[in-house]
């Protein structure tokens, strides 16, 4: 999107910048090799993102969008007046207007993401487009617990988590995350999940691996970042987008593939990479209903209704806390 062509990326801190260096070395030291997907998200990484959200292929954005205004009035009236939404992994905030408008005397609005950058630049349109608004962003991880902020309070809070990034989770970690937010989010709190849903392969892959190569651009950004912000000595040429789908975990998965024999030096470290040998970045993990409802159920939380489109591509569900 237009609107972040001219975001700068400021690069990590100290602190974010040897994080990304620790789960480097780790990732590509591990059999199979694998890396952490929240640093697919730098400036350019997201604004790829937001570009993927826009392809044919890819249905996922379309699908939820025309679902969240299909219910705003229902989610209006099950959703308490006079709360806070927190959104995790809120990236451009292009879903979120639809959904704070749905609410009665919404108090504000906290996007959290990882991409320090580009969520200043999102909160700060968001903030234009709905002026009354009260926008308190906040840069941070969502693996791990993220103080809120004091303004929140004892008003009743509401989660939105779209996007199915829940399903870029393991089941297990996605059953933590929602433990955590429920922590978070305090007693008075209610969350509402988008989750894709499972379908033909032949609708699936090509969300991930699209014609015009945007999505192998995303992926292949991640080796860009660690050139730059870490001295790697990758060749984008030399590795290829891979997707597959494995059909007992329920997932689709994305790889970096090294077309030929080589070795990556990176500060210092040397890894070797066999021709066809991958670097695992992502996964996507496809949800039944009842799957997703067993997960939610375990972390605290209880399903208390659930909306599909008519294609049966994609599902919302609203959360209370138990
Ligand atoms: N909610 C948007 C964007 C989804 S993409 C939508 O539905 O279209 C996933 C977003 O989560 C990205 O903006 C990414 O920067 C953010 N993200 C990924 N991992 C994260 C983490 N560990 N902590 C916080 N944000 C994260
Ligand atoms: N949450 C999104 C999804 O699983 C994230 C995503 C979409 C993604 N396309 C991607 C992640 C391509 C990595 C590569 O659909």
């Amino acid at each position: 999107m237009d609107a972040f062509a001219d975001v700068e990326d400021t690069g990590l801190d100290d602190d974010a910048r040897d994080a990304f260096h620790r789960d480097v070395v780790a990732g590509l030291s591990a059999a199979p090799k694998t890396l952490p997907c929240k640093w697919l998200y730098d400036v350019r990484g997201s604004a790829l993102f937001e570009e993927i959200t826009h392809l044919d292929e890819y249905y996922p954005t379309r699908t939820e969008l025309a679902l969240l205004a299909d219910i705003a009035g229902d989610l209006g009236a099950a959703l308490p007046a006079r709360a806070w939404v927190v959104e995790f992994g809120s990236g451009s905030s292009r879903k979120s207007d639809l959904f704070l408008n749905a609410l009665t005397d919404l108090r504000g609005y906290v996007p959290i993401d990882v991409a320090g950058d580009f969520l200043e630049a999102a909160a700060a349109a968001l903030a234009d487009r709905l002026p009354h608004l009260h926008v308190v962003p906040v840069v941070g991880d969502f693996t791990a617990e993220i103080p809120l902020p004091p303004m929140l309070d004892d008003a009743p809070t509401v989660g939105f988590f779209p996007g199915s990034t829940i399903g870029n989770f393991e089941p297990a970690q996605a059953a933590r995350f929602l433990a955590r937010a429920r922590r978070m989010l305090g007693d008075n709190a209610h969350m509402v999940v988008g989750v894709d849903l499972k379908k033909d392969l032949g609708v699936l892959l090509p969300a991930y691996d699209d014609a015009k190569g945007v999505t192998a651009d995303f992926n292949l950004n991640l080796l860009d970042r660690i050139n730059r912000e870490l001295g790697g000595g990758f060749d984008r040429d030399r590795f290829a987008h891979r997707v597959r789908y494995d059909d007992d975990e329920g997932r689709v998965e994305m790889h970096l593939e090294s077309t030929v024999d080589q070795t990556v030096r990176i500060d210092g470290h040397a890894f070797d990479f066999r021709a066809g040998e991958t670097i695992h970045t992502e996964n996507s993990y496809k949800y039944a209903v009842d799957d997703f409802h067993r997960v939610a159920g375990g972390a605290g939380w209880q399903a208390a209704r659930h909306w599909t489109d008519a294609d049966d591509l994609f599902s919302i569900h609203l959360l209370a806390a138990a």
